[in-house]
């Protein structure tokens, strides 16, 4: 049975994935702030993402890690980096290498060939530059660490259910019109988990037509 362990569990890509998990059969463990309210059921462990020893066990039987935490509204809160070096820390203590981490098509170097979504990009990282610094930093450590990891970078997020019509790579251009449900992006990065197409890649996954 594959299990795996989820940093962000009680956000809504948390929730899409612990479903799309639980309908899999596989098994979940989780780490999350102590004030974080988790899906009922999941096995959670509440700590500081600062407490690597804390995060070890979560991480250590498992097949692969979905990190897929990020600021609330309002957008301010900067953690994303520290969070995940501290995630990738203590997967380094362990057997376990894979590693999913969902940043977003307004982080990093992205393709776009949309003016209006450029235009965006930049509007984000001047209106936010500490968050922006701190999602890009989160990707450089990713990228630094010799784990198998993949960077989703999802355009918006939407509730709509699954339309199984996903297309993913490391070259999509996306626009300020690109949408994938989180019903989608879970079940992408199960599949991800499970047949591994995109290691050491940092992707866009978006909604085909
Ligand atoms: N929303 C979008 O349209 C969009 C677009 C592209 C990319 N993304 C990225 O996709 C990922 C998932 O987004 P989402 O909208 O599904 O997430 P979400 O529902 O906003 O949930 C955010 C998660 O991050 C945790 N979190 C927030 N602040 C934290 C802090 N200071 N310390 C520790 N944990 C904290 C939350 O825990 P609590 O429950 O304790 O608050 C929650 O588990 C994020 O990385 C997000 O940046 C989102």
């Amino acid at each position: 049975m594959t299990a795996v362990a989820i940093f962000g569990v009680s956000g809504r890509t948390g929730g899409a994935l612990t479903a799309a998990a639980r309908a899999r059969g596989w098994t979940i463990r989780s780490y999350a702030r102590i004030s974080s309210v988790a899906p009922s059921g999941v096995a959670v462990i509440s700590g500081t993402f600062g407490d690597v020893a804390q995060i070890v066990p979560v991480v250590e039987c498992v097949d692969a890690v979905c990190c897929v935490y990020g600021p609330r509204a309002p957008y301010v809160d900067v953690f994303c980096a520290a969070a995940t070096r501290a995630v990738i820390a203590a997967m380094q203590r362990t057997p376990c290498h894979r590693l999913l981490c969902v940043t977003g098509a307004m982080i990093g170097d992205v393709p776009t060939r949309s003016r209006p979504m450029a235009w965006a990009r930049s509007w984000f990282r001047w209106r936010r530059p500490a968050v922006a610094q701190d999602r890009d930093e989160q990707e450089a450590i990713v990228m630094a660490s010799d784990l198998d990891w993949t960077i989703v970078m999802p355009p918006r997020l939407t509730e709509a259910g699954p339309s199984g019509r996903v297309l993913a790579g490391p070259d999509l251009p996306v626009g300020l019109r690109s949408a994938v449900s989180r019903a989608d992006l879970a079940a992408f990065m199960l599949d991800e988990i499970a047949t591994p197409r995109f290691v050491r890649e940092r992707i866009i996954v978006q909604q085909g037509h």
